[in-house]
This record gives C-alpha cells, structure tokens and sequence, in this order.
C-alpha cells in the first residue's frame, strides 16, 4: 500500500461515510455561509488546469476565497513552463512546494494520480481525461440529497457519451453504493459505457439496461442525466461528427416524463438539452453549477483541516516489465512511472486509469 496526503483522486476509495459528512457540512455552509468566511484564512489553493474549464476551476476558485484563502495557478499550460516541457511530476512538485492543496484537471486518464504521487500537499482530481471527475459527482450527489431528499431507491437514466463522459463513470460508481438504484444507459452502440464501469454495476447485482432510445426511456425516471459528445476525446473529426446531435433533450420529450423527474447536466451543454427547456420546474442542471461551489467549500474545509484518514493511492504492486493496455493512461507519457497494477493472474488493473490488461 501507498498512502501520501488527504487526496481525493477517485470517490470510492473514501467510505460512503465520508462522503455523507461532506453533504451534511455542504449543507450547514449553505445555511449560513459567514460562519465559513475566514476558515481557511492564511491558506494558499495551486488550480493547475492544463485543460479548459469554467465551473469547475471558478467554482473552486471562489469556494476558496469564500473561506478567506487565496489562489495560485494556470488555467492554461501554454503560459506555464509547461510549454519549456516540464514534466508532470516536477510541475506537481513545485507547485505542491507553494499551496496547501493543489486542484488539478489533465486530458489524460491517471494523470492526477500520477501527480498525488510524489505532491507534498493534498491534490484534488478536478478530472483526468475520459477518466473520472469525483468533484462534480459530490456537486451531483448534493443536488440530489437537496432537491429530492435521498440517494437511493431511483431509476437513473445517463443520456449522450457514456463512453468518454468522465462525470457519468464517477457518479455510476458512486449510485451504486446507494440501494435500489436502477440504472437505464442511454447511448448509441458506439458511445456505450465502458466495461470497467459496467463490471462494477455486475459485480455489485445492480439491475441496469442499455437502450438508444430516449424517448421511450423518459418515462420511468426519476433522474435524468445528460451528457456532452466529448468531441476532444474522438480520434478524428468524421467520428465526431457522426455522434453529434444523437440525443437532444426538449419539451416535447419532457412532456412524457415523471412530474418529479430532475434533469441533470454537469455542463457545459452544446445541444442536447433545447433551451426551451430551461424553463422547466424539472431542469436543475444551473441550480446543479451553484451546488458545486458549496460542496467544493466543504471539501476544502475538510482536506485543509487534515484530520481524516487518507484514503491509499496504490493498493497493488508494481510490475516492472507489464504496460497498460489503455492507450490514453498517462503511464504512456511520462514514461518515469511505475507500472502499478491492482490484482494478479493473466488480468491485471491498471492504477492510473482503472483499464483491465492481459499480461504478457
Ligand atoms: N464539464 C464536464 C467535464 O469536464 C462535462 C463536459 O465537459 O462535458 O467532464
Ligand atoms: N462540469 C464541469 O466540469 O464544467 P467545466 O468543464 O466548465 O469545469
């Protein structure tokens, strides 16, 4: 086992148990924000976003000056030694030397697990490529606890990319610990959920269906999950254009849902949700945005005061001579890593990205 700071790279390596105190501290902040404004006072929050972002890096941004810190960092690489080609482990270093806690957001799965290794502070994954992106799952897990009172017992539809949607993997993970959830996968056959993600929805007994149909699926949910085409995980512009405008969300399909469905998005939306449907008592995805700022406030709180156990960054063993399968781990760019690996037999789990592999 490897243990560093209080990271959070990915929601499940953390009991439901500290989540739940996350929600309920979110909760009081909401209630009276004052209390809060000079927590973290004297405090200094790294935002490495070496990928574009508004919510997440702003809402980050602003939760930490709503608690009294203050903020370094880049929303750009290009402007930072970056571009002079600095490593990620010694960029992480540096800056880990600087902040309290570091925010990082990457194109490449695994790559913040990468970073936490060898930080000197906490880092928070803010998402890693078409990986994961725990912080917008505790923002969904707030919205849902707030506005419909509970987290299980729900039929939960995820609409759009379910292959590349990071956010869709994270919050499947995190429903699963939540009893009597079914889960209806929404996606043409090529942007199915990956089957990493569905062997833990198996593994766990979960009741889930994958259909390509939205409209006919509309009607059973009681939560509805849309999601962007990620056009910059597509391997070229034809792929891209053959998925866009697969599933847009509007009035007229709304009109066939629950009266208490929540249509959830965690942005930024092209064109799967008409604006039309803004309007709708049912569409939660901007009250959604503003949840994040006050989860991610509690989420601070709780890294900086440092009295929680950390959750291990390696559970597994490094095999020195095995590569990861998934092309898009970040074990193929910065080759000084080490091949850790989760299991043992002729399948291996990759650390970084959590893809299965053949050993050779
Ligand atoms: N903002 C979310 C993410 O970074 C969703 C999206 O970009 O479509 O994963
Ligand atoms: N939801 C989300 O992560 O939005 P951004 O990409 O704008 O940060």
């Amino acid at each position: 086992m490897i243990y560093n700071n209080l990271n959070l790279i990915d929601l499940n390596d953390y009991p439901v148990s500290w989540w739940e105190k996350l929600l309920t501290l979110a909760h009081e902040i909401i209630s009276d924000p004052s209390k809060y404004s000079k927590a973290c006072e004297g405090k200094i929050m790294g935002t490495l976003f070496y990928e574009p972002s508004t919510r997440t890096q702003m809402s980050f941004q602003t939760a930490m000056l709503r608690l009294g810190g203050t903020i370094i960092g880049f929303d750009n690489p290009a402007t930072s030694s970056v571009a002079k080609g600095e490593n990620l482990k010694d960029t992480t270093k540096i800056v880990s030397g600087y902040a309290d806690v570091v925010v990082m957001r990457h194109p490449t799965a695994g790559s913040v697990k990468a970073a936490a290794l060898t930080a000197d502070c906490p880092v928070i994954n803010a998402g890693d490529g078409g990986h994961l992106h725990p912080t917008q799952t505790l923002t969904d897990l707030l919205t849902l606890k707030e506005e419909k009172g509970h987290l299980d017992n729900m039929t939960i539809g995820f609409c759009g990319d379910l292959k590349n949607g990071r956010t869709v993997h994270s919050l499947i993970k995190a429903m699963t610990c939540y009893k009597n959830n079914k889960f209806v996968l929404i996606s043409t056959p090529e942007l199915c959920l990956p089957t990493y993600i569905k062997d833990v929805l198996s593994a766990g007994g979960h009741t889930f269906t994958e259909v390509t149909d939205l409209d006919s699926a509309i009607t059973d949910l009681d939560v509805l999950y849309m999601t962007r085409i990620q056009r910059e995980r597509f391997s070229s512009a034809e792929e891209y254009e053959k998925q866009k405008g697969s599933y847009i969300l509007d009035c007229s399909k709304m009109a066939h849902a629950k009266g208490d469905l929540v249509v959830l998005h965690p942005l930024p939306r092209v064109d799967e949700i008409a604006i039309e449907v803004d309007d709708d008592p049912r569409a939660m995805y901007f009250k959604q945005a503003k949840y994040g700022m006050y989860i991610r406030m509690a989420l601070i709180l709780t890294v900086l005061k440092n009295s929680d156990k950390p959750a291990a960054l390696i559970t597994g063993s490094e095999h020195i001579h095995q590569q990861c399968s998934n092309p898009k781990c970040i074990t193929h760019q910065e080759a000084y890593l080490p091949h850790y690996f989760r299991g043992e037999g002729t399948t291996l789990e990759c650390e970084y990205c959590d893809e299965r592999t053949l050993v050779k």
